[in-house]
């Protein structure tokens, strides 16, 4: 060929970005079933990069100058506990999530809410007047705010060198691309060079990025999933994009802990900080609705109160539907047979449809209790009393076991003006803060006994 570039197709997993010569029906690396697209890669240009000098040697471990790692705070008091307190510099920060879930909102209030920060906003996605706009919309100070509408990576590093910011934002990484890849915006190839490339820049610099990414509900599109290798911290979006509060939770952190969790309210003027998760977690309605059931669960480092809502109902068809949203059908399952079997309630013939309140997901055993008396409330159409929460795992046999963490629990729910908590007869809880009863259960059958009299 003329211009000395010769172009192929490789085949690319869009769940873990694993490449491969040929197509394969299931990807070798991950596992994941007919995610292969095939995408053309140039050869012979890429060396250009990789043979320039870095100009570093090997140094040893102990002369490396050590100095604590400089955090800055975003004066958001959410996202800096999710950071571990503050974004590190030179750390790459990945906000994924659904489109329309609130990540450009997000990142462009945090140049907003510190305008003592020279920030580069790169928007790939939305022009500079729409960013305008929604700046106008979202008020603050936008003082330090360098607005940036490019695509292309290469503009993109030259410029932050020469400007040399304090903080940088990146909308969206399906939006950017690279020269030296011949593969279009948002490909599997594309996605990780120009990450890679950030990566260099922040590494480099010392400049923090924060980068965006789409993804989809089915993942099909080549998205965060790819990234999480490369960047340093994975922030996530959960929950429902029609609902008023929006979970963010961080996955990866080299920082600092991870599954925390942060919410946030969607207003009028952007993302709201919600510092008491529990109270929109457990909404008001009239007494006596059954099918309800509060649990106290413990989500990244923070305890908190959530309702749990069951339906139970005679099945219309022949197999009776079982569905849950926010929580593992497969665990629904187990907890109804474990009702039928050992404490001989007969739900094989029933509807259960199960529900977390506020969108959040929950993968803790101790919401098991909770998740056993709203179905039990559901099926003998009883209430259970306002002031009475739960904290437990329910083992196979009907016992009830102990779970971490208890005194948080319980200590969170008595700040919230709860009567009554039902905890495992096993576990030990020293320390009852006034004005809350614990009462101790061993196993679903003396549960019943003591809640449904
Ligand atoms: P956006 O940040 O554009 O989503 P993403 O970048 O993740 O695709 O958020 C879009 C939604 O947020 C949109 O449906 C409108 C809503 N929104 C508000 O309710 N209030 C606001 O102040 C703003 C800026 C957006
Ligand atoms: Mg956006």
């Amino acid at each position: 060929m003329a211009t000395g570039a010769k172009t192929k197709t490789k085949w690319f997993c869009t769940e873990c970005g694993n490449e491969s010569p040929k197509w394969m029906g299931r990807c070798p690396a991950c596992g994941a079933w007919n995610t292969m697209v095939e995408e053309s890669v140039a050869t012979g240009k890429k060396e250009k990069q990789s043979c320039v000098s870095s100009g570093r040697k090997p140094e040893p471990l102990s002369n490396i100058d050590f100095s604590e790692e400089q955090r800055r705070s975003l004066h958001n008091a959410e996202l800096d506990r999710l950071l571990g307190g503050g974004i590190v510099e030179g750390s790459l920060v990945l906000i994924g999530g659904e489109p329309g879930i609130g990540k450009s909102t997000l990142s462009l209030q945090i140049p907003l809410s510190c305008p003592e920060l020279k920030t580069l906003y790169v928007t790939g996605e939305e022009s500079a007047k729409q960013v305008k706009l929604r700046a106008n919309r979202l008020g603050g100070e936008s003082g330090g705010c360098l607005i940036y509408s490019e695509t292309l990576m290469e503009n993109i590093v030259e410029e932050a060198r020469r400007i040399m910011p304090d903080l940088m934002v990146v909308d969206s990484v399906q939006t950017m691309f690279s020269q030296y890849v011949e593969s279009s915006p948002g490909s599997v190839s594309q996605i990780k060079e120009c990450a890679a490339m950030l990566l260099r820049l922040a590494k480099e610099t010392g400049i923090p990025v924060i980068l965006i990414g789409h993804i989809t509900k089915e993942g099909s599109i080549a998205g965060p999933k790819i990234l999480e290798h490369i960047v340093d911290v994975v922030l996530q979006f959960e929950g429902d994009n029609r609902g008023t509060y929006r979970l963010l939770r961080s996955i990866k952190n080299r920082f600092g802990s991870t599954s925390e969790l942060a919410v946030f309210e969607m207003t009028g003027k952007g993302l709201r900080e919600v510092s008491n998760p529990s109270e929109m977690l457990i909404p008001m309605h009239a007494e006596g609705l059954s099918g309800v059931a509060v649990s106290a669960i413990i989500d990244g480092t923070r305890p908190f109160l959530l309702e749990v809502q069951a339906l139970v109902s005679s099945a219309v068809y022949g197999t009776p539907q079982r569905s849950a949203t926010g929580f593992d059908v497969r665990r629904l399952n187990m907890l109804l047979a474990v009702l039928e079997k050992r404490a001989g309630f007969k739900l094989s013939m029933k509807d259960v449809f199960l529900n977390m309140a506020g969108g959040l997901k929950v993968s803790e055993p101790a919401c098991d209790l909770a998740v056993v008396c709203a179905v039990l409330s559901s099926n003998f159409d009883y209430a259970i009393g306002q002031d009475i929460c739960f904290a437990g795992e329910v083992g196979l046999s009907g016992e009830i076991r102990p779970v971490g963490q208890t005194e948080r629990r319980i200590g969170e729910a008595a700040r919230l003006g709860f009567k009554k908590i039902y905890i495992s007869a096993y576990g030990v809880s020293d320390n009852v803060p006034e004005g809350i009863e614990v009462i101790k259960v061993a196993d679903i059958a003396s549960l019943c006994r003591s809640l449904f009299r």
